[in-house]
């Protein structure tokens, strides 16, 4: 018996670690037909609930698939030995409505236990919010496995800041074969949803010399941040990514083309001639965006790697953790 465990266990693990298998619409018709339903009920009951949560649902799959590839790592809480990522800079006091998140993959453990991914539950949602808000529905590609594993240090490495500028964000995103246009277009997320004052201190007041604002924002919009965010007041506070925050649409770039981006990573793209194009493009056609947008999250949701996988009971905890959990009470 002692002698045979480690390879059983070695074996499972080799299983585990298999190729990454194509991802296809469809993958849960015939076993569990009720799954892309469910998800966007609780999105829908989300959005009603807090219009901002869907929108806090959708930026989960960006953090998810830059780090390790859509394998649902973001929604692992930290134990005892695993620093996450939820305490990466980007995600710690940033990240939320986890809690609508656990809600879907309740009813889907109801429904067909053990079937549905978190990594998945993400592309869907991300998918549901967008489609609920006035932007575009599309079809996704399912069939993902979520990882054993979460690290802090690879989100800190990955993940981009706020006051980042469009040649570094240009090279990050060419680091998962994401294109200008795709990047222009995956920004245009930020047409819903909110950020804190937190991510753009920096910019209103130390961007360019002491005390110094981003010259790129208009002045009267400069005010009102100032407002909203004063030298020393709370940075937890948060204001709307564009002007119409719970709408999915094409305003956020005509914000942009009047210096009324509200990161520095959004105004860069109207600042930097490489990007500039695809802003005035999408501020003047809203199919264009939408089509472009729908391509860019197929692109980032593919992003995959080879590394232990499964089918998670419990988005925020590893299986074989969960074994741990239950054997230490
Ligand atoms: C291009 C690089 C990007 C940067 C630098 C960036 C940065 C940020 C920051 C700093 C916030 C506010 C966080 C806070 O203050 O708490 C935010 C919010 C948000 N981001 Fe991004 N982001 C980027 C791309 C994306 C992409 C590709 C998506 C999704 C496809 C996305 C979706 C969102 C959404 C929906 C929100 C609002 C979330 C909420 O209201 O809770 N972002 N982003
Ligand atoms: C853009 O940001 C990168 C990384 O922070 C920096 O090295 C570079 O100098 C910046 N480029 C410009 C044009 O400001
Ligand atoms: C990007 O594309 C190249 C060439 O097709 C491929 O080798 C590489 O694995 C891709 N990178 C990612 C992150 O998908
Ligand atoms: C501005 O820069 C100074 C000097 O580097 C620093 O001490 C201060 O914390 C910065 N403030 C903000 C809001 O970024
Ligand atoms: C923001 O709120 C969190 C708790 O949600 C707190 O830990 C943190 O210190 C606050 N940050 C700032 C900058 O006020």
């Amino acid at each position: 018996m002692n002698s045979v465990l480690p390879w059983l266990l070695f074996l499972q693990l080799v299983t585990m670690a298999a190729a990454v298998e194509p991802l296809r619409p469809g993958f849960y018709s015939q076993i569990c037909p009720p799954a892309e339903l469910i998800v966007r009920d609780v999105m829908k009951r989300a959005l009603i609930r807090e219009p901002r949560s869907v929108a806090s649902v959708m930026r989960l799959q960006f953090h998810d698939c830059f780090v390790n590839g859509c394998d649902g790592s973001v929604l692992l809480d930290d134990t005892p030995d695993m620093l996450g990522e939820k305490l990466a800079l980007s995600n710690i006091n940033s990240l939320r409505s986890f809690e609508v998140v656990d809600e879907v993959k309740e009813a889907l453990e109801v429904a067909c236990p053990g079937i549905v991914s978190c990594a998945d539950i993400l592309v869907l949602a991300a998918r549901d919010a967008v489609a609920l808000t006035g932007g575009p529905d599309w079809e996704v590609r399912l069939g993902r496995k979520d990882s054993l594993t979460a690290s802090q240090e690879d989100s800190d490495n990955i993940m981009p800041s706020p006051r980042a500028n469009a040649t570094s964000l240009i090279n990050l995103f060419s680091q998962f074969n994401l294109s200008i246009k795709d990047l222009v277009a995956l920004s245009g997320s930020h047409s819903i949803g909110e950020a804190r004052c937190f991510s753009i201190m920096f910019r209103l007041y130390n961007q360019s010399g002491p005390g110094k604002p981003d010259p790129a924002i208009e002045p009267r919009f400069r005010e009102k941040l100032d407002q909203l965010c004063p030298l020393g007041g709370d940075e937890n506070v948060t204001g709307p990514l564009d002007a119409t925050p719970t709408v999915f649409d094409n305003r956020y770039f005509r914000d942009l083309a009047v210096g009324k981006g509200f990161l520095n990573s959004d105004q860069t793209l109207f600042t930097s001639p490489r990007t500039r194009p695809y802003v005035r493009l999408f501020s003047k056609d809203r199919d264009e965006f939408f089509k472009a947008f729908v391509e860019g999250m197929l692109k980032m949701g593919d992003l995959q790697i080879e590394q232990p996988r499964e089918i998670r009971t419990n988005c925020r905890v590893a299986n074989s953790r969960t074994v741990d959990v239950l054997m230490e009470s």
